[in-house]
């Protein structure tokens, strides 16, 4: 799958197969973070793989909009080092290239949370030093992921010629 046909079919996955994400595609989701790019180089994330059913299970109960969480065979919670200015835009792009790496081996998975994720910390054994910024369930899509159009907002609505207002096109 190349990056543009990764980008267009890649949808937000909320079911799961309870099949184990194999190791070597779990190898690649990894490489895909520690590769990303990050302000200054700094790489201010850890990334905690949870196989682990009762974990899992558990951390399917802190985020209001994540209780789907518990129908996925890996959870990635992703932590920031706290105090690092850009960790919200470094770490955010490391999870899009761990779900489009993910998404291209047929593997789906979605965002969840945004901070207030704090009741997840003794359940990874997250440090003082670090938050929890985002949980990320991965497993293979229990239905055929929707080939219908995105729902978003026209071009013409969120892009400009040289200045802004001006029409794109
Ligand atoms: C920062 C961020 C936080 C999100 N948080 C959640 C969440 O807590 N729970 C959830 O189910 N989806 C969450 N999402 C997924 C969005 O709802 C999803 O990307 C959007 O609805 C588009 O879905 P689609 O690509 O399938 O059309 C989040 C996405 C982002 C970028």
């Amino acid at each position: 799958m190349d990056i543009f046909e990764a980008v267009r079919t890649v949808r937000a996955i909320r079911h799961y197969r309870p099949d184990s994400v194999p190791v070597d595609a779990l190898s690649r989701i990894l490489e895909a973070a520690r590769l990303t790019g990050s302000s200054m180089n700094a790489q201010p994330w850890h990334f905690i793989v949870v196989e682990d059913r009762a974990t899992i299970d558990q951390l399917a109960t802190v985020y209001e909009y994540g209780h789907y969480i518990s129908e996925a065979p890996l959870v990635i919670a992703v932590l920031i080092e706290r105090g690092q200015r850009f960790a919200v835009s470094d770490a955010s792009r490391a999870i899009q290239s761990m779900v489009l790496t993910a998404w291209s081996e047929g593997i789906g998975s979605n965002f969840v949370g945004f901070f207030g994720l704090e009741a997840a910390r003794p359940m990874v054994g997250a440090p003082e030093s670090h938050e929890i910024f985002a949980l990320l369930p991965f497993g293979y899509p229990l239905h055929p992921p929707s080939t219908s159009r995105k729902k978003r907002k026209p071009l013409a609505e969120i892009a400009s010629r040289e200045r802004f207002g001006e029409p794109y096109s």
